[in-house]
């Protein structure tokens, strides 16, 4: 058998008594030809092997190179230096892969984010995306587990799908019809979808929602944990093209049961993170600390990451509706004072990440929930709020905001009448017919439901203090980007 080794983590958690241990892993540095940093991703820190003088030839010592893999066997004793409790004092090294010192790219040393992005395939091997991804991992971990002690039902929605559930029209567009050869058009000059693979026009989902609906109104509660894809030409540092999302669906719950479980949702993961993933979150509290210090003053963060996060723990999400925070907005120095971009104009208006930011950031200064929205700017799935003054229709939608994200939940309770859902539809232009499948539910045994989708890289943001979201997720996809 090969593989016999103990994790490094696990290793460094052990008293040393000199008992034998075997490690692989990649070489960080090595120094004085004697004293190996090695790691093997399950925690940043090494452990430092000691290749005695002497005991090993040079030809060998000389591969011992950054990255290069090494299998390690010796004996584990108390450090006699500073910086470690214990020495791994090797017997046998083995270099299972060398790396050439000359063309290896990541040198120890430190490389900017954007250097790194363009090396995404080595950057797990450094310290910060080790961090960011082993917290990325545990986040998702969470996820499932909270979902799973409150009975959900895990569903796989469709990644192919001829609906666009949020009707903004940002798809995909999935085909096998030659876009270089003869395409099949209709007698109108229109492609002729029924010659395509499926059948008719499909694309990659914006969202599994309608289709988590579907098993909401059979199990009650469902949740979807999956890609799902927007052609937003948006180049911004909290857009992707190719993101994760989460999306519980709930029968029986109404906006502010919603609410109460996305609070609850958000703070078990991020309460998990921390009870699992300390040294990593400390190590990256560190990291934007020193990010920071090179910010001027009114730039800086009020409180540090492991602050931010306990803060977020410990208190409650402030909840007010669309037409309050209307108010505040237009009662802020920052109207007064012309500061924002786009000028707060009254009720109707979509609120903008600058108008979403200074109310978390500058007003409440903690997450938010702001809901009851004006229809108009909203889905046509979201439900229509009753008794509303004349011109001013409401839908229970409802969106997260989160100090330095913005909106990282948007959810709602859904239209559950039929007549509402169609007439809705009809206004919208939302094709009726094909989605006479969602409309069945609200045929049969129809119920009020609800549900969200929390954007799962805007949550790693979040947890980790990164500031891009192409440094949260492994390989991103965004406008003229699709390397690796
Ligand atoms: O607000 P959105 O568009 O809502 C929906 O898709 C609903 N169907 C969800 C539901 O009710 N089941 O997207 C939900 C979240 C946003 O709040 C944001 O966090 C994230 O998904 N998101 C993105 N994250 C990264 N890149 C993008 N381009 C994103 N677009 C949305
Ligand atoms: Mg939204």
């Amino acid at each position: 058998m090969f593989n016999k080794r103990i994790k490094i983590k696990e290793l460094l958690a052990q008293e040393p008594k000199g008992q034998e241990a075997t490690v692989m892993g990649w070489v960080k540095t090595f120094r004085n030809n004697q004293f190996i940093a090695l790691n093997d991703g399950s925690t940043n820190n090494n452990i430092q092997v000691v290749a005695a003088l002497g005991k090993f030839d040079d030809e060998l010592l000389k591969r011992i190179t950054t990255s290069a893999s090494l299998k390690v066997t010796g004996t584990v004793v108390p450090s006699l230096g500073k910086g470690q409790t214990m020495d791994l004092n090797a017997e046998t090294i083995e270099i299972l892969g060398d790396s050439d010192p000359e063309q290896y790219p990541l040198q120890p040393k430190k490389h900017s984010l954007e250097f790194l992005r363009e090396k995404a395939h080595l950057r797990f091997r450094t310290n910060t995306f080790g961090a960011v991804f082993r917290v990325r991992h545990a986040l998702a971990f969470a996820v499932h587990k909270f979902f799973n002690e409150k009975g959900f039902v895990y569903m796989h929605t469709p990644i192919i799908t001829a609906s666009d559930a949020e009707g903004a029209g940002e798809m995909f567009k999935v085909t096998t019809l030659p876009l270089e050869g003869n395409i099949p058009k209709n007698e109108d000059g229109t492609v002729n979808y029924e010659e395509d693979f499926f059948g008719k026009a499909t694309n990659l989902t914006v969202s599994g929602q309608l289709e988590g609906e579907l098993g909401a109104t059979a199990f009650g509660d469902i949740y979807t944990f999956g890609p799902t894809f927007r052609a937003e030409n948006s180049n911004t540092t909290r857009h992707l093209a190719e993101f994760w999302m989460i999306e519980p669906e709930m029968a029986f719950y109404d906006l502010e049961d919603n609410m109460n479980l996305a609070e609850e949702f958000i703070k078990y993961i991020i309460r998990y993170a921390i009870a699992n993933n300390k040294e990593d979150l400390e190590f990256l509290a560190q990291r934007l600390a020193d990010e920071e210090k090179q910010l001027p003053q009114d730039k800086r963060s009020e409180m540090g990451l492991m602050e931010k996060l306990d803060f977020v723990l410990n208190n409650e999400f402030e909840r007010l509706t669309y037409t309050d925070a209307i108010d505040v907005l237009k009662n802020s120095n920052y109207s007064k004072k012309k500061k924002f971009q786009y000028e707060i104009t009254g009720w109707g208006m979509d609120l903008q990440s600058e108008h979403e930011r200074y109310l978390v950031e500058k007003h409440f200064k903690k997450p938010v929930i702001l809901y009851n929205y004006p229809a108009a700017i909203k889905a046509f799935y979201m439900r229509q709020n009753d008794n509303c003054e004349p011109g001013q229709q409401t839908v229970a939608a409802m969106d997260i905001l989160a100090p330095g994200i913005g909106e990282i939940v948007g959810g709602s309770q859904r239209e559950e009448r039929l007549d509402k859902l169609q007439s809705r539809m009809k206004d919208m232009e939302v094709p009726a017919e094909e989605l006479w499948w969602y409309l069945d539910t609200r045929r049969f045994g129809t119920v009020p439901h609800s549900g969200f989708g929390l954007g799962f890289e805007r949550m790693v943001q979040f947890v980790t203090g990164m500031t891009n979201i192409r440094d949260v997720i492994a390989f991103p996809r965004t406008p003229g980007s699709a390397e690796f």
